[in-house]
């Protein structure tokens, strides 16, 4: 029996760390790559036989190089999910820190898309890769320049992935979570008025979970979703669609002042 194998950076914690359940849970033997080796390694003694842990940084081509070599086949799942923040104004933010946020969030997911690519078409096998982008990618916020920046080039780089590697049966797409109660947003959510005033912004009322990213990256990669690629699902309770949200009408439009 061929193992069918499902890569997953930033493996270690977060919606890394759910991601990797979900996936031992479909059946996939995961690869569980992160930054944290430590990390990985707890996680995956927590998931069981399933799960390899291998500490990866995705920024870096030798080891995506190296690690990718230790599976002993192409793999049929790749989550590009490793990611960091670097907050700041524009005016103010390092370039150090600019340079951190597209090495990592776009540059990783460049390079271990495309050694994973690679190898599917060496093998002669199709595949999906589902890249983590934000709402951020599709959105500016206050402060975020060099992680919404690198997010929107997640979603370009996952357009033209698709584009590229269609013709491989190489399937390319991007889930973009919105406000997630897990990973590096548990320190904005445990404050509880900012709790409550992120969730009143959301049309379906709640933060999301880890879980929620995790059923639609697994669908994605499925063949439930064959016939889609180059697409960026939002999984954000709707927010990205509430621009116009609490908008003034004035009481010419507005059908309480009849
Ligand atoms: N939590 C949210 O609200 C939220 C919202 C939108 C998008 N996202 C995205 O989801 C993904 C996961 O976020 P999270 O909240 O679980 O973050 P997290 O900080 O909890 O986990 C990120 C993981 O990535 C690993 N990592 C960082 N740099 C790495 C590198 N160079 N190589 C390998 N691994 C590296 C870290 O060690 C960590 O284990 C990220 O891409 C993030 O941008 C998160």
């Amino acid at each position: 029996m061929t193992t069918t194998w499902a890569v997953i950076t930033g493996a270690g914690r977060g919606i890394g760390a759910v991601l990797a359940r979900h996936a031992a849970k479909e059946g996939y033997r995961v690869a569980a790559w992160d930054l944290d080796g430590e990390a990985v390694h707890a996680v995956a003694a927590e998931i069981g036989e399933a799960c390899v842990p291998m500490a990866v940084d995705v920024a870096d081509e030798s080891s995506v190089r190296s690690a990718m070599a230790e599976l002993s086949a192409a793999p049929s799942l790749v989550v590009n999910n490793a990611g960091i923040v670097r907050f700041g104004p524009l005016l103010e933010l390092a370039a150090a820190d600019w340079r951190a946020a597209l090495d990592v969030n776009l540059t990783g997911t460049f390079l271990v898309a495309r050694v994973a690519a690679a190898r599917m078409v060496a093998e002669g096998v199709g595949g999906a890769i589902v890249n983590i982008a934000s709402i951020n990618g599709l959105a500016a916020a206050p402060g975020a320049g060099a992680y919404t920046s690198s997010k929107a080039g997640v979603v370009k780089l996952s357009e033209h992935m698709a584009l590229e590697w269609g013709a491989h049966g190489i399937r390319v797409n991007a889930v973009a979570p919105g406000l997630i109660d897990a990973g590096m947003s548990e320190p904005i959510n445990a404050d509880p008025a900012a709790r409550k005033a992120r969730s009143g912004r959301v049309p379906l009322g709640r933060l999301g979970t880890a879980d929620d990213v995790a059923e639609a990256v697994l669908f994605l990669g499925s063949e439930k979703a064959a016939y889609i690629t180059g697409q960026t699902l939002a999984v954000d309770g709707g927010i990205t669609r509430g621009a116009l949200n609490a908008m003034p009408r004035g009481a010419a439009t507005d059908p309480s002042a009849d």
